[in-house]
């Protein structure tokens, strides 16, 4: 009784699956999808290659100072870091001094200690770093009903992170001429930017990165090309979203030691608990 139970039960879950794949197929035939501009022209991101890629990647400081100085000069007019302190760029290689300067080029909100009313002051080393904006009406009433997003997670909040925000910064063109011929109602409204790598193909943030020298990088640094910048100020961005990244692998590593260390001793003393044991 039990075994026809199951396998009635067994019959009912095949059917089930193969109706609804079958029923799938059938709408995908009869009404396949309607193409769409962001369908046939978005694009995935261009290669990358930073230093803390991998199980043994490690940062490469200077190009994350390189990539710092890009934010603070160039991303930070519109892009708060929340989750970042200034006393976290010490790990950068920046000295408590230098931490000190940086933090104190931001006006961070503070409290009028006679009035109790609020407003701002040079930041410490102790603060985070502030927000562009006051509120988010202010926000997106500077940029085109858009509001630009906190940057220190987004090269985890994105697939492929850091490649994705270095093809954005770099993916900024004209819309194909073959796109508007075969969707011409897919044309870029006014005050957006055509870029393939942004998922629906038209974003509010105009090209931020547009000559190359727009940073100045000190010497023995690469030329500040865009494709140099964008390159830097992404390695940055996958700092602040794990800058524990280094520690993490460290550990890693142990582990897979530790694990293999003990697979021998496991069967080390297999062997010699059932040594002289006959079959
Ligand atoms: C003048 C303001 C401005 C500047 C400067 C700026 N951005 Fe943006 N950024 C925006 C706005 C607005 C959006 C939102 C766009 C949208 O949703 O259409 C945005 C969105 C983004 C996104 C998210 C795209 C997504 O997938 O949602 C990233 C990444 C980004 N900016 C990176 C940068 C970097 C890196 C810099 C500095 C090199 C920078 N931005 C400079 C305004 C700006």
């Amino acid at each position: 009784m039990a075994r026809i139970l199951s396998i009635l039960v067994g019959l009912f879950f095949t059917v089930a699956l193969a109706w609804s794949f079958g029923k799938g197929a059938y709408t995908q035939i009869t009404e396949p999808p309607a193409a769409t501009a962001e369908h046939e022209f978005h694009l995935h991101p261009k290669e990358l290659h930073l230093a803390s890629d991998g199980p043994f990647g490690k940062f490469d400081k200077q190009q994350l100072q390189r990539g710092f100085q890009v934010y603070k000069e160039v991303c930070s007019a519109c892009h708060s870091l929340s989750h970042v302190a200034f006393r976290d760029l010490e790990q950068l290689g920046y000295s408590e001094g230098q931490v000190k300067t940086i933090a104190a080029g931001f006006q961070v909100p503070g409290v009028d200690p006679t009035t109790g009313e609020a407003n701002t002051r040079p930041g410490t080393a102790t603060d985070y770093f502030p927000k562009p904006f006051a509120n988010d009406i202010a926000a997106r009433a500077a940029n085109n009903n858009a509001i630009p997003p906190d940057l220190s997670l987004m090269a985890k909040a994105r697939h492929d992170g850091a490649a994705y925000v270095y093809s954005l910064l770099t993916g900024f063109q004209a819309q194909p001429a073959e796109l508007l011929k075969e969707f011409p109602d897919s044309k870029t409204p006014a005050g957006l930017h055509y870029n393939p790598y942004f998922a629906n193909l038209n974003l509010a943030m105009a090209p931020p990165l547009t000559g190359d020298g727009q940073v100045e990088y000190g010497p023995g640094n690469p030329k500040p090309t865009v494709e140099q910048m964008s390159k830097d100020v992404s390695a940055f961005l996958v700092w602040t979203a794990e800058p524990k990244l280094e520690k993490r692998n460290q550990t890693g590593f142990a582990v897979v030691l530790f694990l293999i260390f003990a697979t021998v001793l496991g069967y080390m003393s297999y062997r010699n608990i059932w040594a002289g044991k006959k079959h």
